[in-house]
């Protein structure tokens, strides 16, 4: 796909014109645009959730100049906040100069915890299980056709919270997701194979659940963005400045990753993704070494360019879930032009670096409130 340049600038055209845009660069042919935008009907809100009363819309717009990996696309957002889709494309386009998102996604590994108590000898236990592993992972995927159970480990736990509940046993599933996030299928293994993990151990089992934190689905992203497009070697030595902020102070690491997040939030909600869960294990990974950091690093390079990374857990999926039941998370991925969760968790990947690179932009240069973000994006953007 090859996205055009736009005769006007996006913000300047009709709500009509911009379709028609999307409808050409995305080659979109299908002229049932609309009715996937339309706000879901409301007997669909009330099958999806219980005590339904009505539907909570959000603003779905479209973030431009992005090229990943090679490929141009358009990047579609839900968010009720002004300036951040004008200034993640405005940081698109400086990125553009210098060849655009690099990024890459680890397979969909995602881990089910089974817990088990009150056993005796934990250590004894483990090896029980670890005995018994093929049958777990035979019933575990007996239970599903769309994903798969590939591995089975053992930890051993300490309670650590004040009511002393001692030690546990951790049976943890190893599953391969595929494209779907995969919440519902990895509950579904946990729940089946805990019969058997509690009549192996002679323990008790309590939680059956997938882990949110999915350290073996990784996405990592990185751009170079040029430092006369950024307005100087100045302001990159500011940014750096104010990436030693967030990577050494919590408190301003936290608004360092809101920015973030409303990036990657943004791109999650208009795909239909869990953004809570995104949420959830992108916190937990920015205070891996114990000390909340910045989830975006920052380096000048040899040229005195800025350099920028984003790494983060990232569990999403292009099948199932909202994603199969929700006519404009469809849309957004029609736009997006994505076949795989690898190549979603990419894009989301690459807007989160985006976001946080056109926020420390503006707070180096005249700060947030000025409008800068907003009149600046909207000097470069197309
Ligand atoms: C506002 O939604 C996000 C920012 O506060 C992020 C940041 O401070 O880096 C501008």
């Amino acid at each position: 796909m090859t996205v055009m340049a736009a005769e006007k600038k996006l913000y300047e055209m009709s709500r009509e014109e911009r379709l028609d845009y999307i409808r050409k660069v995305t080659r979109i042919t299908d002229g049932g645009i609309e009715a996937m935008l339309r706000p879901l009907p409301f007997e669909d809100a009330n099958r999806m959730i219980e005590n339904a009363i009505g539907i909570m819309s959000i603003p779905m717009g479209i973030a431009t100049n992005f090229v990943i990996n090679g490929r141009e696309c358009v990047v579609p957002m839900a968010i009720e906040e002004p300036s951040v889709i004008a200034a993640v494309s405005n940081a698109a386009k400086i990125a553009k100069v210098k060849g655009g998102f690099i990024a890459e996604a680890d397979d969909s590994l995602m881990i089910g915890q089974v817990q088990v108590v009150g056993l005796g000898n934990v250590k004894h236990a483990m090896t029980k299980i670890l005995r018994n592993k093929k049958q777990l992972l035979a019933t575990a995927n007996s239970n599903s056709r769309s994903v798969t159970a590939v591995d089975l480990q053992v930890r051993q736990l300490r309670d650590k919270s004040p009511n002393n509940m001692g030690n546990m046993l951790l049976v943890e599933l190893v599953i391969d997701t595929k494209d779907a996030m995969g919440a519902n299928a990895i509950n579904t293994m946990c729940e089946a194979i805990a019969p058997q993990v509690a009549e192996i151990t002679d323990g008790e089992v309590v939680l059956k659940i997938l882990s949110n934190y999915t350290t073996r689905r990784m996405v990592r992203c990185r751009a170079t963005f040029d430092k006369e497009q950024l307005g100087g070697s100045q302001i990159v030595k500011r940014i750096l400045y104010a990436y030693a902020l967030a990577y050494s102070d919590a408190y301003r690491a936290v608004t360092h990753n809101k920015g973030v997040m409303n990036g990657i939030d943004a791109v999650a909600l208009a795909t239909g993704q869990d953004f809570r869960a995104i949420e959830a294990g992108a916190h937990a990974y920015a205070a891996r070494d114990g000390t909340y950091r910045s989830l975006t690093s920052w380096r000048r390079t040899k040229e005195g360019d800025l350099a920028g990374g984003i790494e983060l857990p990232l569990a999403v999926g292009v099948v199932g879930g909202v994603v199969k039941s929700h006519p404009t998370a469809k849309f957004a991925l029609q736009i997006l032009g994505v076949r795989s969760a690898k190549e979603l968790a990419m894009v989301i990947a690459a807007t989160g670096l985006a976001q946080n690179l056109a926020a420390l932009r503006a707070l180096s240069s005249e700060g947030i409130q000025a409008g800068h973000m907003r009149l600046h994006a909207r000097k470069f953007s197309k």
